[in-house]
C-alpha cells in the first residue's frame, strides 16, 4: 500500500416504502455528519430496494445536501413494491416473485460500505433486518405518517400529517356549520388510529373512528342526532381508514399484487357516509385527506426530530451498532434491535390518555362507554 494511500470510509442511504416530510431532512442529517465529522463518503441508493436489486446508485457530493431540509418526498426515489427477498417480476401476463436477495447482497458487497442506512415504516425495516441477518451492516431510521413503529414513541412525518389533516378539519368545519351538514373526513393511517386520533383532538371532531376500537352505527346516529337537537346542527367525523364496525370488515381500496404488503385501504368515509345520511337524516358530506397528508414541506417538529434522529443513526454506525434503528422514547434516544421492529405495527393500546382526554371533552368513539 502506498504512504499517503487512505481507506475511504464510505456509507449507503436508502429510502423505502411511502413518502413523507422529512425524508430528505434525515437524509440531509446522516449525510453532514457523516461527511464533517467521519470523512465519510455517501452513496444514495435509488428508488429504494428496487435500487438494490437493480444496482441503481449514485454518488452524493456535500452540495448534494444543501437546500432539502424543507423539500418533501425523497431526493433518492423510493418503492412501496420492491422487496429483494420477494421480487415481483411481470412474465407476459402472469405476476411471479422471485427471491433476488443473492443479487442484491452481491450489489451491496460491490458498494465497499460501512453500513446501508435504512429510512422507512414496518415494511423497509423489516426487509432492512433480513439483509442484516445475511450478513449486511445495516441500521435503520423510522419513517411514516401512521406513526404505527414498534419501539418508537414517535416517527418522523407524523406530524405533518397531523398538521395537514387538522388544516383540513378546520375548513371543514366552517362549511358543515354554514350547511347544518355531517362532515366526515377520512385520514391515513393504515390500520392504526394514531392521525385519525391527533387531528381528531385538535380539530375538534364529534366523532373519531380509529381501528382499534371498532363502532357502532346506531351509536354514531344517536351522538349526531343528539347534537341537533341541543342547536348543534353539524357534526364533524374523523375516520380513520382501517376503521371498521363493530362485527363487520375494514374498506379495501385496492390490491397491489407486486406489493408485499398488497392491501391499500380507502374509501370507509364514502360508506359511512351513506349509513350515517340513511339513518340519521342528516344531509352527510364526505372528504378524503388522502396521499395529501403525506406532500410537501415538513412541520418544524418533524424538521427537528428528522434532524436528531439522522445525526444520531451515524453514533450507531461509528460505534458498529449494526441491526438496530434509533428510536425516541420519553424523549430521549433508544437502540432497538431491527429483530423486534420488524414483528408488526404500534397500535394506540386502548388505555391511552390521549382516548381518555377526548372522552372528557364529550368526543364520542363510536362505542358505548360509561
Ligand atoms: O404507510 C403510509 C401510508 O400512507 C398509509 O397511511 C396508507 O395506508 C398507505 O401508505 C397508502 O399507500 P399508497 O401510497 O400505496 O397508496
Amino acid at each position: 500500500m502506498k504512504k499517503n494511500s487512505k481507506i475511504k470510509r464510505r456509507i449507503a442511504i436508502l429510502t423505502g416504502g411511502g413518502d413523507c416530510p422529512g425524508i430528505n431532512a434525515v437524509i440531509r442529517a446522516v449525510a453532514k455528519k457523516a461527511i464533517l465529522e467521519e470523512g465519510m463518503e455517501i452513496i444514495g441508493i435509488e428508488d429504494g430496494y428496487d435500487g438494490v436489486v437493480n444496482n441503481k446508485h449514485r454518488k452524493l457530493e456535500y452540495h448534494d445536501f444543501s437546500g432539502i431540509l424543507t423539500l418533501g418526498g425523497t431526493i433518492l426515489g423510493t418503492s412501496k413494491k420492491a422487496n429483494p427477498y420477494r421480487y415481483a417480476i411481470h412474465q407476459g401476463d402472469k405476476l411471479v416473485f422471485k427471491d433476488m436477495s443473492a443479487i442484491s447482497i452481491e450489489n451491496i458487497k460491490q458498494l465497499d460500505i460501512e453500513c446501508l442506512v435504512c429510512i422507512g415504516g414496518d415494511g423497509t425495516l423489516g426487509i432492512a433486518y433480513k439483509l442484516f441477518r445475511d450478513g449486511i451492516p445495516v441500521v435503520g431510521v423510522p419513517k411514516t405518517i401512521d406513526n404505527d413503529i414498534i419501539g418508537t414513541d414517535i416517527t418522523f412525518g407524523f406530524d405533518s400529517a397531523v398538521w395537514i389533516a387538522t388544516e383540513g378539519i378546520d375548513r371543514l368545519h366552517t362549511t358543515a356549520q354554514s350547511h347544518h351538514r355531517i362532515m366526515i373526513v377520512e385520514v391515513m393511517g393504515h390500520n392504526a388510529g394514531w392521525i385519525a386520533l391527533h387531528s381528531g383532538i385538535a380539530g375538534g371532531g364529534d366523532i373519531i373512528l380509529i381501528p382499534e376500537i371498532p363502532y357502532d352505527l346506531n351509536v354514531i346516529a344517536e351522538k349526531v342526532i343528539d347534537r341537533n337537537r341541543r342547536g348543534k346542527r353539524f357534526s364533524i367525523i374523523i375516520v380513520a381508514e382501517g376503521a371498521k364496525p363493530k362485527g363487520g370488515n375494514i374498506v379495501v381500496q385496492r390490491i397491489v399484487k407486486e406489493s408485499s404488503d398488497p392491501i391499500r385501504l380507502g374509501g370507509i368515509g364514502f360508506v359511512l357516509g351513506e349509513q350515517v345520511e340513511k339513518i340519521s337524516g342528516i344531509e352527510t358530506r364526505t372528504v378524503v385527506m388522502g396521499h395529501l397528508q403525506r406532500g410537501g414541506s415538513p412541520t418544524p417538529a418533524d424538521r427537528v426530530l428528522a434532524t436528531r434522529l439522522g445525526t444520531e443513526v451515524v453514533d450507531l454506525i461509528k460505534n458498529k451498532r449494526f441491526g438496530n434503528m434509533i428510536g425516541i422514547k420519553k424523549d430521549s434516544f433508544v437502540r432497538v434491535p431491527l429483530k423486534d421492529v420488524a414483528k408488526g405495527v404500534r397500535k394506540i393500546p386502548l388505555n391511552h390518555p390521549l382516548i381518555k382526554c377526548a372522552r372528557s371533552v364529550d368526543t364520542c368513539f363510536g362505542d358505548r362507554h360509561k
